[in-house]
């Protein structure tokens, strides 16, 4: 029986098949029911038990090598039909998608690039940090209600352990470890303990501005911020100052902008009046200045803060802060092209 097993295997050795068809018939000549193997499968059944092992074991090899030798076979024709028939080579290729920025970053850079354009550097502080950086420093008096426990969030074990409500603290650390000339921009993320709603949200992101030299005065802050508004807004843009109070700043002001969705006729953004505020501004507090051991018999300086996401929601006109931080994919692609 060895002898015939050598025999059937040189055979299949040099089998050749020229179609897909051919080796098909090959596979049932060999391995079908009444195919040559099985057929050596049942002579087996007969031989004496003492030699079951051995040409059990050559049997299964021959049978291994069969259907291995056809597999090649059939292969051969396959890979060939399919260049012929499957693959067409002029089809474009399979592009992956890429991600795109979020709205309040595409918006925070421009901030960056605007303020860039006038000379302004930028700087980062610690979101977590200490009242005197975040209103001892910045002129806020003891009882001031902005200190209250429900705008500002507190770690239970250190009232002095705060995450800062303002980006105004970097300001402070600006002035305590540079010498002026400063004109610095801090973009950043805030922290109030507030309702969330479509207007607000616990957390959110400011950019603060500072300059500070010799001579700094009221109209260079007017001049740097109508240039913000008409390179952020539009050419035609219009700003507007209303007196305000920060502890800051003194004076100090409240910045409006024409409503860039109607022109200043009055629609829904503008409530019916024209104009939008967008930030708080003056002139830095003689105090704040002398707090971070700068002179201020000889410097001046302005200062700005406003946030991020209202300037976005202006820009897309977009209703509700709260989309910013949902991470929804249908909101997001919308800004893939932008930047
Ligand atoms: N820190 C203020 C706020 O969080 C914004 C602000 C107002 C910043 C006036 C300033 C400023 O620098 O001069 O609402």
């Amino acid at each position: 029986m060895i002898k015939k097993i050598e025999e059937l295997r040189k055979e299949i050795e040099n089998l050749q098949a020229e179609t897909a068809e051919a080796a098909e018939q090959l596979r049932i000549k060999y391995l079908s029911k009444k195919g040559a193997v099985s057929k050596l499968f049942d002579e087996f059944k007969t031989i004496p038990n003492e030699q079951k092992r051995d040409v059990g074991q050559a049997l299964n090899t021959l049978k291994t090598f069969v259907k291995d030798r056809i597999i090649i076979l059939k292969e051969g024709f396959s890979n060939s039909e399919s260049e012929s028939v499957d693959m067409d080579l002029t089809l474009p290729g399979i592009s992956f998608e890429l991600g795109g920025r979020h709205p309040l970053s595409i918006v925070r850079n421009e901030i960056i690039e605007i303020f860039a354009r006038l000379g302004f550097t930028v700087a980062e502080g610690p979101e977590i940090e200490d009242d005197w950086h975040v209103f001892s420093a910045l002129n806020f008096p003891e009882e001031h209600p902005a200190r209250d426990m429900q705008d500002t969030f507190f770690i239970a074990q250190n009232p002095d352990v705060l995450l800062r409500t303002h980006t105004s603290s970097v300001q402070v650390r600006e002035m305590e470890k540079t010498k002026p000339p400063i004109r610095t921009i801090f973009p950043g993320r805030v922290f109030r303990n507030e309702a969330i709603s479509a207007r607000a949200h616990c957390i959110f992101h400011q950019v603060e501005g500072l300059f500070i030299d010799e001579d700094v005065s009221f109209a260079d802050l007017k001049q740097t911020l109508l240039y913000f508004a008409k390179e952020m807004f539009g050419e035609e843009t219009k700003i507007r100052l209303r007196p305000s109070y920060f502890p800051f700043t003194e004076p100090s002001a409240e910045m409006d902008i024409s409503c860039s969705l109607c022109g200043g006729k009055g629609c829904n953004v503008c409530k019916y009046t024209g104009w939008v505020e967008i930030l708080g501004c003056g002139m830095v507090d003689p105090n704040v200045l002398e707090n971070s051991n700068i002179d201020n018999k000889k410097y001046t300086g302005f200062a700005f803060g406003m946030g991020i996401e209202r300037i976005t929601m202006l820009r897309y006109q977009i209703k509700d802060i709260r989309l910013f931080f949902e991470n929804d994919i249908r909101f997001l692609n919308q800004f893939k092209s932008v930047d």
